[in-house]
């Protein structure tokens, strides 16, 4: 038996670098221009057009790895375990989200009702949706009409369809920001996604956000051709340049509370405010994890004793 195992485990020490090797002879072979221009995958022919000719260019036989940077790792409040959301940030977020970023963002999936987990009240959350116009109906005569906001309505998209988005964006619709901070997160690469199960990193969206936002205005690496109506971004995910113009800039917004209008503050509130549309139960979550796992550990230690129990008079 033991000879077969050895016999077995040396066999497999022999094929695994064969198998490499003749990985290696196949990249070999193939052709330095298909090495150079790789086909696309589907999501991301449109924007990898431009990198893939920029790494043609430096003669680099790969395909660009986008972001070309990665996301800071910010401390959020509603990070960790016993994380919190900090209503006035996400109110200060909500507003920069209406004040900017509804102008070409929906968020269709959030009820203004839902707001009153950010502190509003009943009244203010009326006044709210009264703000926005809906398209409600048919009514008896057949006919949609529009009519104010109520509460369990939800954020209306700014433009009457996918298509008119796309149309006044160079191309690009705006996606729906409801669950964006869910959406999206850069790859973390080893060691650092196993050391994630155990910090419990879970701040990937919003990290993203924030430095997608702060990130604007930097010098493009040489080579890196930019498509017209684009903006070139190192944290954009998709590509070297998003049809996004820099929505951000100080002072934009007026804080009531006198918090600075800077374009970092303003990134850090509306990513926070994503994370709260995209998961507005995540500090209950959190809570009732740790109960759970605090639980599973007594009842781990009460059955052990049960077992020693049942078994203590059996002889071995
Ligand atoms: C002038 C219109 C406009 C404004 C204002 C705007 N955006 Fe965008 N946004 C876009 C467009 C267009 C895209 C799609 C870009 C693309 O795919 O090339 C986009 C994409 C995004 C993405 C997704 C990026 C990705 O990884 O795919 C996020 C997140 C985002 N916007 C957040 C915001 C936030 C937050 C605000 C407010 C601070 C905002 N945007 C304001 C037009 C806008």
């Amino acid at each position: 038996m033991k000879k077969l195992l050895a016999a077995l485990l040396a066999g497999g020490l022999m094929i695994i670098p064969a198998a490499h090797a003749q990985d290696k002879e196949g990249e070999a072979a193939s052709p330095s221009p298909q090495a150079a221009a790789p086909a696309p995958s589907e999501s991301e022919v449109t924007s990898n057009v431009a990198g893939d000719e920029a790494a043609a260019e430096e003669g680099e036989h790969e395909t660009p790895h986008y972001p070309l940077k990665r996301p800071a790792e910010l401390a959020w409040t509603f990070a960790g375990p016993f994380g919190h959301w900090d209503l006035q940030q996400l109110q200060r977020g909500y507003k920069v989200y209406k004040e900017v970023c509804a102008a070409c963002h929906s968020m269709e999936l959030v009820a203004f009702r839902n707001l009153e987990a950010l502190g509003y009240s009943e009244d203010q959350v009326k006044a709210i949706a009264g703000d926005y116009t809906v398209t409600d109906g048919p009514n008896g005569d057949g006919d949609m009409f529009e009519r104010p906001a109520i509460p369990s309505d939800h954020f209306p998209s700014p433009f009457a369809n996918p298509e008119a988005a796309a149309a006044a964006n160079n191309g690009a619709a705006p996606p729906d920001l409801s669950l964006i901070a869910k959406a999206r997160a850069v790859e973390r690469g080893f060691p650092r996604f196993v050391f994630d199960t155990v910090t419990q990193y879970q701040e990937a969206g919003p990290d993203y956000i924030h430095a997608l936002l702060t990130g604007y205005g930097q010098n493009p690496p040489p080579g890196t051709v930019i498509q017209p109506g684009t903006h070139f971004n190192p944290y954009f995910i998709g590509g070297p340049a998003l049809a996004m113009p820099p929505p951000l800039s100080a002072d934009a917004v007026t804080y009531d509370d006198g918090t600075p209008g800077t374009v970092d503050q303003y990134a850090r509130d509306v990513s926070s405010f994503l994370m709260w549309a995209a998961e507005p139960h995540l500090v209950e979550r959190k809570a009732t994890g740790f109960v759970v796992m605090l639980y599973l550990l007594i009842f781990a230690a009460l059955v052990y004793l049960v077992k020693k129990r049942v078994w203590a008079n059996t002889p071995h």
